[in-house]
């Protein structure tokens, strides 16, 4: 009896283990394949998105004030390969936007200056659009920034550099270049910002004749322009002398991908930097941007952020902000110097 007893406890156990080893087996090879499984019965956690709140009120209170419209130079090949991206990418941050082109689309909308196409045409396209801003807008914005359509801007990185100044100081903003004009002219590509006074001076100069179409080289020519109206280059480099508007994409100047004897660097009027300390932490602009890389950089701008990182650069609190009605702990900062014009 006992016997039995004991066999059948033996052979009970071995059942027993067999089972749960069995059991255990099984069990952690499913757990191998749980994600995979698990996926459809949502197990993940998606990363929660922490919502910013670093200065926001700053950049806001900027925003309101500094108003800015945007014209950008296209042509009519370009508005379904290049311009579109524009459209839906950066301008978006303008507080008005003009595509100007030779002919009128009212699909797209872009505005007819009545030129014809090509680099040709560049300077006239130019001294008609500001005519027409000039004519119907002069009074809905306070700057008025050309570019290209493969140019990228960081809007609320020059409204931060143009809110240090008004719109009535004679003045105009770009990448500077030294060569052929005595106090320097703006490069075209990285894009270039007039003001209301440097705007009306322009259109003046035209109507007098101080200022005329000699070339077409549309960013020498306004720059000489600007300088017999005595519309002065400001230096809109930050305050660790990095530079805010790039007249060649990221990867050139972070890669220093220019050519020995590039013309490009006797062009510059402050000293060209190559690598890491090319560009600004508040870049406003890049030229020969791509549609990829336009929606790339809108990416890199506006959304990528590493967690948890304590921003470095802490640019002095603008003017601007000092006479108006900013809570005290923002506006407790020295007031920056009016740096700049030269
Ligand atoms: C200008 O545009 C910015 C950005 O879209 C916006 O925040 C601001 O309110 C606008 N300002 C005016 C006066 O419309
Ligand atoms: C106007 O622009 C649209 C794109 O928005 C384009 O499809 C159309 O062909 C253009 N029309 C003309 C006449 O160029």
């Amino acid at each position: 009896m006992a016997a039995i007893r004991l066999s059948w406890l033996i052979s009970g156990c071995g059942f027993c283990v067999g089972f749960l080893s069995t059991f255990y087996l099984v069990s952690s090879v499913m757990k191998v394949r749980e994600p995979h499984v698990g996926v459809a019965s949502c197990k993940f956690k998606p990363v929660e998105i922490p919502t910013i709140s670093r200065d926001n009120r700053v950049s806001e209170e900027i925003s309101r004030k500094v108003r800015v419209l945007c014209w950008i130079m296209t042509a009519p090949a370009n508005l379904q390969t290049k311009t579109i991206h524009v459209k839906y990418s950066w301008t978006r941050h303008c507080n008005i936007t003009l595509f100007m082109s030779s002919v009128a689309n009212e699909s797209f909308p872009t505005i007819g200056l009545g030129t014809k196409e090509g680099r040709d045409e560049l300077y006239w396209k130019t001294i008609r659009a500001f005519h027409y801003i000039h004519e119907h807008y002069f009074d809905q914005a306070d700057w008025f920034l050309k570019a290209d359509d493969d140019t990228y801007v960081v809007m609320d990185n020059l409204r931060l550099l143009l809110s240090d100044y008004t719109p009535e100081q004679p003045i105009y903003f770009g990448k500077r270049f030294k060569v052929f004009v005595d106090q320097g002219y703006m490069s075209g590509g990285a894009g270039y910002v007039l003001n209301k006074e440097s705007l009306k001076r322009f259109v003046e100069g035209f109507r007098t004749g101080v200022c005329t179409h000699q070339s077409s080289v549309e960013d020498l020519e306004l720059g000489k322009c600007m300088e017999k109206m005595g519309i002065k280059t400001t230096d809109s480099r930050d305050t660790k002398q990095r530079e805010t508007f790039h007249p060649f994409t990221p990867d050139f100047h972070i890669n220093g991908r220019f050519l020995e004897g590039d013309s490009y660097r006797q062009y510059c009027y402050y000293p060209h930097i190559e690598g890491p300390q090319c560009c600004s932490d508040l870049a406003i602009s890049f030229h020969y941007v791509d549609p990829e890389l336009m929606h790339t950089l809108e990416y890199f701008t506006y959304h990528l952020r590493p967690y948890g990182y304590q921003y470095r650069y802490q640019p002095p609190v603008p003017e601007i902000l000092f006479k108006s009605n900013m809570p005290s702990e923002q506006r407790n900062v020295t007031p920056p110097s009016t740096s700049g014009s030269s």
